[in-house]
């Protein structure tokens, strides 16, 4: 008899109890130490009273007196509210790791012989909310890092749908990439964005950057290499009704950086995803002279680091009315209210971009020398781009390895490097994102 229980994993941490009104405050102060699990919500209710809620840390707060914290934090903390700690225990069962309605298993070697009668139980007790069951052949070797997968049970169907806070993604598992675990990753970074601002997403997949970042109100120039992820990019983008917010690009991501700075009055290549009625509208709407001062405006009305929660709509976009720079595309019509009043790629991107994923961990280092003499300095406007560089740190590696070959790429020194540690891949392997202000140093100074 197949015991469903054997695959729970129970995890024993702590989290921390706090008035239900703070918790916005205790979040942003927690950065970094609390539960960083997909699908698995940090902040919960708290049974013993309806007031307070309870602030789940991660697994590296290992002790009750919170020493594992910084004492900066656990000061700020202290000045916001009383803390009590609280033991607090999360079970996973079998049926956590799946995408939509398919189960992905990686079942080790000596599972194997067992595959079929595990997918088989696995499918009966979870039909209908699972239809598919997959395991993981092999390892990922093509450029697209989309996995083989064998389909043991079920409908051999692989288009799904996921969710992740508050957008909802369409996908074909056997096509792109997709990986449940980033969500905290994805809403990580989104959170450092500020309506109005411009992204660029240079490894994009099927959205889960782009999609948060123009739900907040940013604009987006998204690009990946797999065709299949650029067609799911653009479903999503419509999907989630952003689709005006969103340029998307099918190239390699050197040629994306180097077409984007590329000083041009065509636009062809910087319309979103919106369609030929979206591109008419816009074109009636004309130039807004006054975008300059009203992108000063999104940016002081915005909410900083506020991560969007699943019930949270589009934030900080109801201020300003038409908000339409020179690129900008509005359509009328729309059904996304708040969306239609928006604030606009109001500059140009070899104008600026505020922010720039590079979500290639693998090989995403050697991507720096794209930026290496390709910004004209007379065109650029404000601050260089905060660059967000994915990378895998083995135990062989340090930080400062890290950077130098960041900086060999770049050929220009880092200053202020930020290291946020997003998960562990395997016992010597973890995955980090290195964040820094591109150097000015970068920039082409003639024509
Ligand atoms: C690790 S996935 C990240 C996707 C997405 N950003 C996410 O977080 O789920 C890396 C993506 O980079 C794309 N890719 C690989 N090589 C590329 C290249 N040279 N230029 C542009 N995209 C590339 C792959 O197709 C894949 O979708």
């Amino acid at each position: 008899m197949f015991d469903e229980s054997k695959f729970d994993v129970n995890l024993k941490l702590w989290a921390l109890r706090i008035p239900r009104e703070l918790c916005k405050s205790a979040t942003r102060i927690l950065n970094g130490y609390m539960l960083n699990m997909p699908r698995i919500k940090p902040i919960t209710e708290d049974p013993a009273c309806e007031k307070t809620r309870l602030v789940i840390l991660s697994e590296n707060v290992k002790n009750s007196d919170l020493s594992d914290i910084p004492d900066e934090k656990l000061n700020q903390l202290k000045k916001l509210s009383e803390v009590e700690v609280v033991p607090h225990s999360v079970t996973l069962g079998y049926s956590y790791w799946s995408a939509g309605h398919i189960a992905h298993l990686n079942l080790h070697d000596e599972l194997l012989p067992f595959k079929d009668v595990i997918a088989k139980v696995i499918y009966d007790k979870n039909y209908p909310r699972i239809k598919t069951i997959v395991n993981k052949v092999g390892t990922i070797s093509n450029e697209f890092r989309v996995p083989n997968f064998e389909v043991l049970a079920g409908e051999n169907g692989m288009e799904t749908e996921v969710k992740q806070y508050g957008a909802r993604f369409k996908l074909d598992y056997s096509l792109v990439y997709w990986n449940s675990r980033l969500e905290h990753e994805h809403m990580r970074i989104s959170s450092l964005f500020k309506p109005g601002e411009t992204v660029c997403d240079m490894f994009a997949g099927i959205g889960p950057f782009a999609i948060p970042a123009a739900q907040k109100g940013c604009f987006v120039y998204a690009n990946d290499l797999n065709p299949d992820s650029v067609r799911y990019l653009k479903i999503n983008a419509k999907f989630n009704k952003v689709d005006e917010l969103i340029c998307v690009h099918n190239m390699d991501a050197r040629e994306f950086i180097s077409q984007l700075m590329v000083v041009s009055t065509c636009e062809g290549n910087l319309q979103p995803v919106a369609d030929e009625k979206t591109k008419e509208a816009v074109a009636s709407r004309g130039e807004d002279k006054d975008a300059g001062v009203r992108r000063e405006e999104i940016r002081a009305n915005a909410s900083i680091n506020e991560p969007l929660g699943a019930d949270k709509k589009p934030s900080g976009l109801s201020k300003t009315e038409n908000g339409v720079g020179k690129d900008c595309k509005t359509t009328e019509g729309n059904t996304n209210k708040k969306l239609k009043q928006t604030l606009l790629p109001i500059a140009k991107p070899w104008e600026h971009i505020d922010h720039v994923i590079m979500n290639l961990p693998a090989s995403a280092l050697e991507f720096l020398d794209a930026f290496s003499n390709v910004i004209q300095r007379k065109y650029w406007k404000g601050t260089l781009p905060l660059i967000h560089c994915y990378c895998f740190i083995r135990a062989s590696e340090t930080t400062e390895s890290i950077i130098a070959e960041a900086e060999t790429a770049l050929k220009f020194h880092i200053e202020d490097p930020v290291f946020h540690k997003v998960r562990d891949v395997a016992p010597n392997k973890a995955m980090y994102c290195l964040s820094f202000r591109l150097p000015e140093a970068c920039l082409r100074q003639e024509d």
